[in-house]
């Protein structure tokens, strides 16, 4: 049954039937690392809650059916999930990665793992071509993000699905910036999904977390076995949080969208702004793509909580920071309440210098995460800010 029903519905029911042994129907946290055994090796499904955890379990149920796959595997954070899923590989193996990735995936990849014998090489996966010219014999998987993090600029996710499955390479997407209400990359043809669960899925910026969907089970066996063989798994206490916090992911994040294009549209035109990037405006060169592949449960296009917008100077920009009150200079995104960074100092800190320029990330543009307030106040504190 749970296969015919929409987003909001599994969001609710998926994973959250009432306690069999009460009838309590908000699912009980299961805060307990063992499990009493009836004899040697005799349990009741449950040994060790590093290898499983029934509250980690009910979560893993949830989150697999939102984004319509078959297993859920949860880590305790987003680099974790990807870190993961890099330890598939085997010496000799490379990956290809979007050039414009997440800092903290560019950091794992080239500070740590490559000196475990994986190669990784950094392309424009915006291009199919450029992506098919690096792939090679011992080429494993692509990573890519779309919308990338920050410049918001897309990758056509079948087609690469595609590319992936005519040289037998496996395509994963960090789907961490639509969240899995307003893309479903699995439905393109990609053969997992990686979320940091710490934004839209956990969505109150109050706990880390990280999720690999795959409908593969022989990758998910893998998976599974990683997660339990590294223990980088989430607390009983945070999966509870995630469960209950997926109940409200459809709602929270249609409106931090329907936020997000309002402010767009309202500022796309303001002359204190050198330019502004949002996949929901008609000026943004991958518009038509964003309407095809980024639909909520409705199949209705979303363009997704994050703006970005070069000012032009640090002077304008630092002159914004020091007046903007209602969005809070942190890190992350996704959250009910509104966030701005600096991606070039601050998420993508540990990404050179010269790769920030070749891709066109300055110091100037920062990112806005759009929350749940009301847009009007939204709107009237970025004006505000903006330096005449
Ligand atoms: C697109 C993207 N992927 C992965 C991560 C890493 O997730 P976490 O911070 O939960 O480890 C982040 C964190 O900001 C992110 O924005």
């Amino acid at each position: 049954m749970s296969e015919k029903l929409r987003f909001e519905t599994k969001a609710i029911h998926v994973g959250n039937i009432p306690d069999e042994e009460t009838g309590a129907v908000s699912p009980p946290i299961h805060f307990t690392s063992t499990y009493q055994q009836s004899g040697v090796g005799k349990n009741r499904g449950f040994d060790y809650s590093r290898a499983a955890n029934p509250t980690r379990q009910r979560y893993e149920e949830n989150i697999a059916s939102l984004e319509s796959g078959n297993y859920g595997i949860a880590f305790a954070s987003g680099m974790a999930a990807t870190t993961a899923l890099f330890q598939t590989l085997t010496h000799g193996d490379h990956v290809i990665i979007g050039r414009n990735t997440y800092g903290g995936t560019y950091r794992m990849a080239v500070e740590v793992l490559s000196k475990h014998g994986f190669y990784f090489e950094f392309v424009d996966t915006k291009f199919l071509d450029q992506v098919e010219n690096v792939i090679k014999p011992n080429t494993k998987w692509i990573f890519l993000e779309t919308p990338t993090n920050p410049l918001l600029e897309l990758c056509d996710i079948k087609a690469i699905a595609q590319l992936c499955k005519s040289h037998n390479v496996k395509l994963a997407v960090d789907n961490t910036f639509m969240s899995p209400y307003g893309q479903n990359p699995l439905a393109f043809g990609a053969d997992l999904v990686m979320h940091s669960a710490t934004k839209s899925i956990g969505g109150h910026s109050d706990l880390l977390g990280g999720v690999l969907i795959t409908n593969e089970k022989e990758l998910a066996d893998q998976l599974y076995f990683i997660q339990k063989s590294g223990g980088a798994v989430p607390s009983p206490f945070d999966c509870w949080m995630l469960l209950r916090s997926t109940k409200t992911m459809g709602l929270r994040v249609q409106k931090q969208s329907d936020n997000a294009m309002t402010l767009a549209h309202r500022l796309e035109s303001h002359p204190s702004i050198e330019s502004i990037m949002y996949p929901g405006l008609e000026s943004h060169p991958q518009f038509e793509l964003a309407k095809c592949q980024q639909l909520n449960s409705d199949g209705v296009p979303i363009f997704g909580s994050i703006i970005s917008m070069e000012l032009g100077s640090v002077e304008a920009r630092d002159y914004f920071l020091s007046k903007i009150q209602l969005f809070t200079l942190a890190e992350s995104l996704g959250g009910v309440e509104s966030l701005v960074c600096v991606p070039f100092g601050m998420t993508h800190g540990s990404v050179p210098v010269e790769i920030k320029n070749e891709i066109g990330l300055t110091e100037c543009l920062i990112r806005l995460s759009v929350g749940i307030e009301h847009v009007e106040d939204l709107y009237v504190d970025i004006t505000q800010a903006l330096k005449k």
